[in-house]
């Protein structure tokens, strides 16, 4: 039997691991205007558009300032470099995270300490981080993992007992709060990314940096502008670089900002669904008391993995996983284990030595599997999840 199109009518229709065009797709009007707005008034990078955005972004993040820039990654290291954070320093990050969060430390010259993450949240470990403390040791990057704030108190108590910077990596939870406060609003600056796939996610690459540290905004957005002096713009004040948002870009997430509750508010309620139709051996990721996760991503921990994929994409569904391999095992991180000279002849395991093992994130890394996540996931589409799911274990 087939449907129009010569789709056979009875097989069921794919689900998408993240639905782009639904998400954006409502918002075409206001695109429009903005791209028209733009390219009619011709200024493409700076001007009004970005700095409504900072403005609406800040008051949206519970902060006092705003500085958009380039991408999440250059948000990170410009708040590390702006705080004096370089060589001979080590911040603190959990090793199950995307791999910019350590990137960012390493381009100022700081060494990534990493540390492992609580087994139920996968989030960093508070007391794995009072271990890791040494007299190096000038920052805390908390990131709120797949939408989910790491619990504010703890790990600010950790930070102001030992005199360190708190910073979030708040790339995956645009909106999230924990008793209240938002992300973005707990440490001393925040680092967001705006890549299209995120919970507010630009048509392009785009970042921000979120502080009440109003000082500490100023000598990014100098930093971030080739350290272009704010009153006279032929000299440079700061040894600087290029990481600007565009304007388009800020234009369009100004479009989109107002959706941003209202997007995760669904995703919130297919998570819900995922909870009540979960086969039992799958485990989703837990949310602690007084936190509301955004769900950038749904993740859960199953056995055989493998093959619980396998049949997902054999019905086409989408899945990945977040991450597969922990930071502190990356090829790019054996640098940090020990002074080794890299020759073509050594085996793998002597190229790239681990120091430290992280058992909680290691034995995760094996286990996880992100199941499909956007604004327009329906019941419907979850149950069917859940079903390939059931029939998988
Ligand atoms: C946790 C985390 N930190 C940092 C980044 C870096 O953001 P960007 O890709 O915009 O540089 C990402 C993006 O994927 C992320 O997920």
């Amino acid at each position: 039997m087939t449907g129009s199109g010569g789709i056979p009518s009875d097989v069921p229709p794919r689900v998408p691991f993240l639905d782009l065009h639904g998400v954006n797709n409502g918002r075409r009007e206001e695109f429009d205007l903005a791209w028209k707005t733009v390219l009619d008034h011709g200024h493409f990078v700076g001007g009004s558009e970005v700095e409504r955005f900072e403005r609406e972004f800040a008051t949206y993040c519970e902060a006092e300032a705003c500085v958009g820039v380039a991408n999440g990654t250059d948000a990170l290291e410009l708040i590390l470099d702006g705080l004096g954070i370089g060589r001979g320093d080590e911040v603190i990050v959990p090793t199950n995270t995307f791999i910019a969060t350590a990137e960012a430390v390493c381009a100022t010259g700081a060494r990534p300490r990493f540390v492992d993450v609580c087994p139920d949240t996968l989030l960093i470990d508070p007391a794995a981080v009072v271990a890791a403390v040494n007299s190096s040791t000038a920052a805390i990057i908390a990131v709120h993992l797949y939408g989910q704030m790491v619990d504010p108190e703890p790990i600010s108590a950790i930070a102001a007992a030992h005199g360190l910077a708190l910073i979030e990596d708040a790339a995956q939870a645009h909106g999230a709060r924990h008793q209240g406060r938002r992300a973005g609003s707990v440490g001393i600056a925040a680092g967001f990314s705006f890549y299209p796939g995120k919970n507010l996610g630009a048509l392009g690459d785009g970042g921000a940096v979120v502080t009440s540290d109003l000082a500490l905004a100023d000598r990014i957005r100098c930093v971030a502008n080739h350290g272009r002096s704010a009153v006279d713009r032929s000299l440079h004040d700061l040894a600087g670089r290029n990481s600007r948002l565009d304007t388009l870009q800020a234009a369009l997430l100004s479009a989109k900002l107002p959706l941003l509750d209202a997007d995760n508010a669904r995703r919130a309620a297919a998570m819900a669904a995922y909870r009540e139709m979960l086969p039992r051996h799958c485990m989703p990721v837990s949310v602690q008391p007084g936190a509301e996760p955004v769900y950038h991503l749904a993740v859960i921990q199953v056995e055989r993995r493998r093959e619980v994929g396998d049949a997902l994409t054999a019905a086409g569904i989408g899945w990945g996983v977040h991450y597969p391999v922990p930071c502190h095992q990356q090829p790019a991180m054996a640098a940090l284990h020990e002074p080794v000279p890299v020759t073509q002849k050594m085996p793998v395991a002597q190229k790239f030595p681990v120091a430290q093992k992280f058992p909680v994130a290691e034995r995760a890394a094996g286990r996880i599997l992100s199941l499909p996540m956007s604004p327009t996931l329906t019941i419907e589409q979850v149950a069917r999840v859940c079903d390939v799911l059931g029939g998988a274990l």
